[in-house]
């Protein structure tokens, strides 16, 4: 029995040491065929090949997540082109070498090692790959990785300046999914000024996460700072530098992806999923620049940018949307000399750029007031850290550019902006204002109150042709629209170029779709045919024929295209081109040849499974297009009928929100958030817009919930559930909610390998998305940190819209007011009986 025991142990003592090896030695170098594995199984390394090249790279792994993409490469620049190669230890220098077939060294650690009688390599549990002496116990490295980012920091690897040892850590992006050299993006600390974290691209700085405030950047939201991490930041005589560390159940990469995107992502160990819980720049404020000089910009405002308190715009001639994106000047002149001069404080900023600003941590607040005041070049000031009450002192001397307006819970800090006295007390003024607003107010009331009620009979006789409206859709949606098998590229915003949108002649596009021919033709939609093009340079286009029933003269229409067509986002297909010849309306796409999200959700025949990864990332993709769609400064654009075959895949699966505006080109004289022609698709549709055609953004939540629980689900809604005959998607996922067993309702074609603290996190935000009534249903910024966030932070939801539950009832209250007999459910009665 003893004998046994021992025997077992020594078994798994040689299997680990055969199998998973974590050091090299100069007499046992790794084969092309090898991997070394840390002592904990966390990392792997060894030799790969990247997508479609053909060319060997040394890359570190997570060993046990799904995602093998290598987060480290040491040859990056120096790729073995034969066939085998070898990473081996040089027993003399003790350098690290990358041999190739024909004994070539393509890649040396270059290490100037001192006297090490022993050189070996070892992988360590952090990732680190460092060259020791094999004999000193102690950790003095005589080189380590993790000196040389890659793209992708890893737990308790430094980025920034170490002036002693000279190194400048960045972390550069891959070019390409094949080839792991470096691209123009970067990311990187500049520590000029107070140090700031920016991300490049090439020389330009692309977005700037500010200032570090002693617990985070400046940009970054405060709920990323929670209990499961620990950011440092380093600012000494001998270097400056960041780093993070994670409690031990979760782990944390922060990556610049190939588009150029800053990523955080987290996985909690064992789920062997990554998950984006932040990335930037998240919206157009995030980019630089976005405002000029003394602009503040702000997402939810349209027009984004605005000039501070006591500045005017720069070029007031500008179109007015763009105003202060130019920059703003002071309306009065500082008084120095005469000190007058006052500051304004204005909360919940990102801070300005620092690369010009000092510091001085030995002030407080008030001190740095004094200190700015006496400095005629001084323009605004700033706690440098924000712990204990705040200390230390940020003096701006120039310009103050890239102000970012941070949501509430972000926790953005405040700036005291240098003004002069006339600018700043405005006070009195404001008061007389307002007293003048009461006067208006009271004249007026009574005329309000007879146009409120005049739209109120109007409204009302709307409703009743509404109910019409409805049955009419019924009928005319039921042929599933497949239209549009189009798709943006990658762009990002192409902020500030106004480049006009190409107008193409009938008779290019009649050539380019062979007249419109029945082969050429991708599906119908809800606004007409879509067709296959091909232009003369051999581009290939998806050609959207509108139908004849827009009443839309030729001006407002292009108008509208060319608002249309600067939408420009990865989650958005791109609209090229348009053409207006006579009666002609024909929108021109980008073509892409593959399918739609309907086409992998429900048509389960095919070979093609989406995994919980790839519907992830649909979700969020969505997620991001639509808040997009929502908070662009200038459109605000409500998509009403997003459907999963309105959703286009790229050849990586990124989603990308087609035909959206078309409501806006179609009846671009309804501004208001109430139309005559309800426009959408059974299922998606909330109740409030089926009934009522009351469309708000919320009703754009409502269909992304449906989505969501589709894409969980790979059920459609509006196809009646077998189980129970008379009751549709929502209400089946409503009843295992409540009965807690609601992970029945997975997809079972993803097999059980998908994290079941993401799907249930879906499934709750699809819920809240689809509850009943609109103001229950939470913003779409609130959905995308929902879906990043912790479970414990959502509320619970209440019952949802059964909107289109199949022929059985209509449900406009929720349960509990039943009772409570209304005009509403006069309608319902309506509804039915017309079915
Ligand atoms: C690696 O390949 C060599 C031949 O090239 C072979 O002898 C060796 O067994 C392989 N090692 C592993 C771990 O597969
Ligand atoms: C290896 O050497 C052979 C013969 O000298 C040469 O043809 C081949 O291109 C070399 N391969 C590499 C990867 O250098
Ligand atoms: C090592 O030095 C050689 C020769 O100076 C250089 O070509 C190579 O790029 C260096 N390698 C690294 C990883 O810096
Ligand atoms: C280093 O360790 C090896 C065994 O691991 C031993 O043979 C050698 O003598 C040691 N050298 C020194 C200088 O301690
Ligand atoms: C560090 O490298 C980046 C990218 O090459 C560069 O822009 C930056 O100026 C460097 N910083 C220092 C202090 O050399
Ligand atoms: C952060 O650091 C503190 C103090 O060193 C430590 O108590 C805490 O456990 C750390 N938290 C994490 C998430 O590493
Ligand atoms: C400073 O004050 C003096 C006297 O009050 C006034 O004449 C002068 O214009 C002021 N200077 C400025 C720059 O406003
Ligand atoms: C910093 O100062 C330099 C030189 O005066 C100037 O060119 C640059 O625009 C300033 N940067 C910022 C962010 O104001
Ligand atoms: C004002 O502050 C700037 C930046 O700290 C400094 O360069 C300049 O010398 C100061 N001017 C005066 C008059 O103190």
């Amino acid at each position: 029995m003893f004998h046994l025991l021992i025997s077992i142990l020594w078994f798994f003592y040689f299997s680990q040491a055969i199998s998973a090896r974590d050091t090299i030695t100069p007499i046992q170098p790794l084969a092309y065929n090898e991997t070394l594995v840390s002592a904990d199984g966390r990392f792997s390394l060894g030799f790969f090949t990247p997508g479609k090249s053909k060319n060997q790279y040394i890359g570190l792994w997570y060993n046990k997540m799904a995602d093998k993409t290598p987060v480290w490469v040491a040859n990056r620049k120096n790729p073995i082109t034969s066939s085998t190669g070898l990473l081996s230890i040089s027993s003399s220098t003790g350098e690290l070498l990358i041999i190739d077939q024909n004994s070539t060294v393509v890649w040396s650690s270059n290490n100037t090692v001192t006297n090490m009688f022993n050189p070996v390599a070892q992988l360590l549990n952090s990732g680190n790959l460092v060259i020791k002496d094999a004999n000193s116990s102690d950790d003095k490295f005589a080189w380590q990785g993790f000196d040389y980012p890659t793209d992708t920091l890893l737990e308790g690897m430094k980025m920034g300046v170490d002036f002693v040892t000279r190194l400048n850590r960045t972390l550069t992006a891959w070019t390409s999914e094949s080839d792991p050299s470096p691209s123009q993006y970067y990311a990187m600390l500049d520590i000029h000024g107070d140090p700031q974290l920016v991300l490049c691209s090439g020389s330009k700085k692309v977005y700037r996460a500010g200032p570090w405030n002693g617990l985070r950047y400046s940009a970054i939201p405060a709920t990323l700072t929670n209990y499961r991490f620990n950011f440092s930041f380093i600012n000494n005589k001998k270097e400056i530098s960041y780093y993070f560390t994670t409690i031990p159940s979760v782990l944390s990469k922060l990556a610049v992806d190939q588009s150029g995107e800053l990523q955080r992502s987290l996985s909690v160990e064992g789920s062997g999923l990554w998950n984006i819980i932040w990335y930037a720049p998240m919206d157009q404020c995030d980019y630089m620049p976005q405002c000029g000089p003394f602009a503040t910009c702000n997402q939810n405002n349209s027009p984004i940018c605005d000039c501070i308190q006591g500045f005017k715009p720069k070029s007031p001639d500008q179109r007015i949307y763009r105003e202060a994106a130019n920059g703003c000047v002071r309306k009065t002149g500082l008084d120095c000399k005469n000190g007058t001069d006052s500051f304004l404080p204005i909360p919940n900023l990102k801070l300005p750029d620092t690369s010009n600003a000092t510091v001085d941590t030995s002030l407080c607040l008030d001190e740095c007031k004094v200190k700015c005041l006496s400095n005629c070049s001084c323009t605004a000031y700033a706690l440098a850290d924000v712990r204990n009450g705040g200390s230390g002192c940020i003096i701006w001397t120039n310009e103050l550019t890239d102000l970012k307006v941070l949501a509430n819970y972000a926790g953005g800090q405040e700036l005291y902006v240098r003004l002069a006295a006339a600018d700043l007390g405005q006070s009195p003024t404001t008061t007389r204002k307002s007293k003048k607003w009461i006067y208006i107010l009271v004249i007026i009331l009574p005329f309000f109150m007879l146009i409120l009620a005049y739209i109120g009979s109007l409204l009302w006789r709307r409703k009743r042709r509404r109910m019409r409206a409805v049955e009419e859709i019924n009928t005319l949606f039921h042929d599933r629209s497949n239209q549009g098998f189009v798709s943006g590229n990658d762009l990002e915003l192409s902020r500030g170029s106004d480049h006009e949108l190409p107008l193409l002649d009938l008779k290019t596009v009649a050539f380019a779709t062979d007249n419109f021919s029945v082969a050429n033709k991708l599906g119908e939609g809800g606004f007409g045919p879509v067709f296959k093009g091909k232009l003369g340079n051999g581009q290939e286009i998806a050609v959207k024929r509108l139908a004849k029933t827009s009443a839309q003269g030729m001006v407002e229409f292009k108008n509208e295209v060319l608002l249309i067509a600067k939408l420009q986002h990865r989650n958005l297909v791109r609209l090229l081109s348009c053409c207006i010849e006579g009666e002609e309306r024909i929108l021109i796409y980008e073509y892409m040849p593959n399918k739609s999200l309907d086409y992998f959700l429900f048509e389960k025949s095919k070979d093609q499974v989406l995994d919980w990864q790839t519907r992830f990332k649909i979700i969020i993709g969505i997620a991001r297009g639509i808040l997009y769609l929502h908070q662009d400064s200038r459109l605000r654009i409500i998509h009403r009928d997003l459907k999963a075959s309105n959703i286009l895949l790229d050849e990586e699966m990124n989603p990308k929100i087609s035909d959206f505006g078309m409501a806006r080109i179609f009846c671009a004289d309804e501004a208001v958030g109430n139309t005559m022609k309800v426009v959408g698709t059974f299922g998606y549709m909330s109740p409030e817009y089926a009934m009522d055609g009351i469309f708000s953004q919320k009703s754009d939540v409502f269909s992304f919930g449906v989505l969501v629980l589709e894409i969980i689900t790979g059920k459609k809604n509006r196809g009646v559930y077998l189980a129970a005959p008379h009751t549709n998607l929502l209400d089946h996922v409503w009843t295992l909610w409540k009965e807690g067993v609601s992970l029945q309702l997975v997809d079972e074609s993803m097999g059980s390998y998908y994290s079941m603290n993401e799907v249930m996190r879906c499934i709750k935000v699809g819920l809240l998305c689809v509850q009943n009534h609109p103001e229950d249903r939470p913003f779409m910024s609130s959905v995308l940190l929902m879906l990043s966030g912790d479970n414990s932070l959502l509320p619970n939801p209440k019952e949802p819209g059964f909107a289109m539950r199949s022929g059985v009832t209509y449900q406009m209250e929720s349960s509990s007011s039943k009772a409570n007999p209304s005009s509403s459910n006069d309608m319902s009665v309506t509804l039915m009986e017309a079915r």
